[in-house]
């Protein structure tokens, strides 16, 4: 079953500030590249899939003079983030409770659009819909970030050694997650194989998570990874083009020479940051 709009009401996700998606970042990404990016002080930003504000809220707090715009469409988590803004009297900031895909030309332009911890956990229709939003609501010298499971290191085996165990007992699945997480972590303790080793150190990494977490990043129906360039050909077909990483801006802008870099690291996560073709 797709997490849905209650499925996250239900089990609220824990969201934090992620200093990587912050307009700050995303301009200097691109200003290392040679683009010369809107003012940050005053920029409009909007997050898609803002969960409850942490990180959107972070921005307006540091960024006075910006225009801030979060949308979700967990009822509860904005509920949770207005709490929040109202706690700190923030006046530049409006959370939105409603789903990506109804986002229309009344929304304007935004100087930094920023998608993280969605792009993969979407049906295509909204995948296609947040590059569509990165087209045509981003001011031309704008930057776009989205984030994404890549191949070939995403953990498709752990994902499926969940989904198999808990195919027969869909009532207590959150319970039996951690249950199987702290078993194998255990398990594999004295591993001595590399594989074991390997295994070992992802489990006891996610066995410390929040169950909200193990739930949205391995059980949605939707999880798809792909290559970069798989990625990049897609954000192409939209106008886009690669300017870089938001958590390792040393990178290049050569999507050819940093895919065959994932393949090298077996990298399983990007930042991907984006602007207009030719903005550079
Ligand atoms: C895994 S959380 C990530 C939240 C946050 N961006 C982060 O990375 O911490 C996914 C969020 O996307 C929201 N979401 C999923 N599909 C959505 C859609 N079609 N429209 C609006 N929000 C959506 C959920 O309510 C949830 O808050």
């Amino acid at each position: 079953m797709p997490l849905d709009q209650t499925s996250y009401d239900e089990l609220p996700y824990t969201c934090n500030a992620m200093p990587y998606a912050q307009p700050e970042r995303l301009a200097t990404v691109a200003t290392l590249i040679g683009m010369t990016p809107p003012p940050v002080q005053s920029c409009r930003v909007l997050e898609l899939a803002c969960c409850d504000g942490s990180n959107i809220i972070a921005t307006a707090h540091n960024l006075p003079e910006a225009e801030c715009w979060g949308v979700d469409f967990s009822a509860q988590h904005i509920a949770n983030g207005r709490k929040l803004i109202k706690a700190l009297g923030l006046q530049n900031i409006t959370l939105k409770q409603m789903n990506i895909l109804e986002i229309d030309d009344r929304f304007g332009t935004f100087d930094y659009i920023i998608a993280h911890g969605i792009y993969s956990w979407v049906s295509s229709q909204v995948q296609e819909k947040i590059l569509s939003i990165c087209k045509n609501h981003l001011a031309t010298n704008g930057v776009a970030y989205i984030s994404y499971n890549t191949k070939p290191g995403w953990r498709t085996t752990l994902r499926e050694m969940m989904l198999y165990h808990i195919a027969n007992d869909s009532a207590g699945r959150t319970i039996q997650l951690k249950k199987l997480l702290k078993f194998f972590t255990q398990a594999t303790a004295d591993a001595k194989d590399s594989y074991g080793r390997f295994l070992h150190e992802d489990l006891n990494h996610f066995n410390q998570l929040p169950a909200s977490f193990i739930f949205e990043e391995f059980i949605d129906e939707e999880n798809e990874p792909l290559y970069f360039y798989q990625f990049m050909e897609r954000a192409q077909a939209y106008g886009l083009e690669y300017l870089g990483d938001a958590l390792f801006p040393g990178a290049t802008n050569d999507v050819h020479q940093e895919q065959m870099m994932d393949f090298l690291h077996n990298r399983h996560f990007r930042h991907t940051c984006l602007c207009h073709h030719r903005a550079v």
